[in-house]
């Protein structure tokens, strides 16, 4: 992968040239923050979804799947604490009238004062060279010092106001940092106000029944509206989880970065019910466990890192993101989060019904503790996108762009590629394709030099291509092309299925262990 700015531009690009991803409704100029996916973007998208169900339902035992709805009881986003607490504040400036989050800004500003430091402490490693004590720089450097002592106060008086909601105090904030717009230039704010993300419509026919219902801002809540019935006609047992992918909505301020944020998006979320008491050991297990599975897909460790949350939602003892560095930096990609009891607590309460699970072990009834592992859909697909777009000069002087997709979720798994339009060799490539057809996501292509086909195929990410020549007439034999190295064997026509079979397999000898 390589970085920057303009490598994500060319990424965004490629990913329309190629038929990944569309901006939504772009015939009528687009929607912000609204996306579709082409005839390569769902196939990539539906092997994702696959990866991660299999990895989670098909290979845990105690794991199910669900499938709620989108609308919900309207009564269960005031249980979650979604009408009153899912806001960001914002803050517009006066002069450009663009609006912001106003915790974002800060953020950013934070941020630039922890790249000062870096700056300092890289210009003072080139002045002493070996001798640079870097620790030692960091602790006594008076410039950094005032730096991360001017980090830690604005951190301190941001994060008490926020969680106190003093919408004043981050305006003041604001003012005494100077902050200004980065349209207008200028700093004339208005006041910061709090905005609810939730998606609100009407449900019913005629207006006087309708009731006002909420389109799901996360699907977790989904699954603990019906964690007794699961438990119930599962027979399950503590520990055990349910796992779901679905859309979710959120109103977003500020949506960019292409599909980083969006507004109508999917999440892949499982909640792993334990005994209260269990939650922290089932939480480390998770983090190790989800790390391990974005590791398994071939990607180096050095792109995916761990950050702890210091401030905790309400609901959670404990929460850490899983990291990943995009082409514009590291950013949260999933969420491990051990909400304790506070969601069916709610549930129990706001419903009147009782969401106790029977302990057969201890003779005890409680409400079960909750570790949740989060992960955006969309944002996996970019992760996946981002690190697999490579540019790259051949040794005949020719260039490519190759998508190093993981062969398992490759949109097409292989491409048949008759090498010339006539000898009986399209016949032969059509056999080849209807065989492969049911067991792969197949490409068949007879048109232009077989060359301009292979970068085609790289270009989507098309982990083997196998082309139909002479030989395969004379004796069987077909060539398979590798997309990274772009090796090519021989082999006999009917070990094709076999050969892809092994290669693409999410089996522990594969490719991907999971
Ligand atoms: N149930 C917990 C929950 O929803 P979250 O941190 O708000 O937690 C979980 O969201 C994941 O969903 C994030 O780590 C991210 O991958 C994805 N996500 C959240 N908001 C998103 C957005 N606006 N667009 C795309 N993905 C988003």
């Amino acid at each position: 992968m390589i970085k920057g700015e303009d490598t994500f531009k060319k990424i965004i690009a490629h990913c329309k040239e190629y038929g990944f991803i569309f901006p939504s409704s772009e015939i009528y100029d687009g929607m912000s923050a609204v996306y579709d996916y082409g005839q390569n973007g769902a196939e990539l998208k539906n092997n994702i979804k696959e990866y991660w169900w299999k990895s989670m339902v098909q290979y845990h035992e105690n794991i199910v799947g669900l499938d709620s709805a989108i609308f919900m009881h309207p009564t269960v986003w005031k249980a979650s604490g979604h009408v009153d607490a899912f806001n960001d504040p914002l803050i517009d400036n006066k002069d450009s009238k663009k609006r912001y989050r106003a915790d974002v800004l800060i953020e950013d500003h934070l941020a630039k004062l922890e790249e000062k430091i870096e700056k300092e402490v890289e210009k003072a490693s080139k002045r002493f060279g070996d001798s640079f004590d870097e620790k030692m720089f960091r602790e006594t450097n008076p410039r950094v010092l005032a730096n991360r002592e001017k980090i830690q106060s604005v951190t301190r008086r941001f994060v008490s106001a926020l969680e106190e909601n003093r919408l004043a105090d981050i305006k003041t904030l604001i003012e005494e940092l100077e902050i200004a717009c980065p349209v207008s230039g200028s700093r004339n704010w208005t006041d910061a106000r709090q905005f609810n993300l939730m998606f609100s419509t009407q449900m019913g026919s005629v207006s006087e029944d309708a009731s006002q219902v909420y389109l799901r801002p996360e699907t977790a809540q989904g699954i603990f509206v019906n964690y007794l019935n699961v438990q119930k006609t599962g027979r399950m047992k503590l520990p055990f989880g349910i796992a779901q992918i679905g859309k979710a909505f959120r109103n977003e301020i500020v949506a960019r970065q292409f599909i980083f944020r969006m507004r109508e998006f999917e999440q892949m979320e499982m909640q792993f019910f334990v005994r209260p008491g269990q939650e922290k050991e089932w939480y480390d297990y998770w983090k190790k466990e989800r790390m391990r599975w974005h590791l398994a897909l071939g990607f180096p460790a050095g792109k995916f890192r761990f950050h702890d949350h210091d401030k905790l939602a309400h609901y959670a003892n404990a929460a850490a993101d899983i990291e990943f560095e995009f082409p514009f930096g590291f950013k949260e990609l999933e969420g491990i989060h051990s909400r304790t009891d506070y969601d069916l607590m709610a549930h129990q309460k706001f419903s009147g019904k009782k969401l106790q699970y029977f302990d057969p072990e201890t003779n005890e009834s409680y409400v079960p503790y909750v570790v949740e592992t989060s992960i955006g859909l969309d944002r996996m697909f970019l992760a996946i996108v981002s690190q697999a777009y490579t540019e790259e000069k051949l040794e005949d002087g020719s260039e490519r762009v190759v998508m190093r997709i993981p062969p398992a979720l490759a949109p097409v798994k292989v491409a048949v590629l008759p090498l010339i339009k006539k000898d009986g060799m399209p016949e032969k490539g059509r056999e080849i394709f209807d065989q492969l057809k049911y067991d792969f996501n197949c490409h068949y292509e007879e048109k232009d030099a077989i060359g301009r086909r292979y970068r085609r195929q790289d270009a989507i990410g098309t982990p083997y291509c196998i082309t139909i020549d002479h030989e395969t007439l004379e004796n069987g034999t077909v060539t398979i092309r590798e997309r990274d190295s772009m090796a090519q064997d021989r082999i006999p026509a009917e070990k094709i299925p076999d050969v892809v079979r092994q290669r693409i397999s999410l089996r522990p000898a594969g490719n991907v262990q999971v």
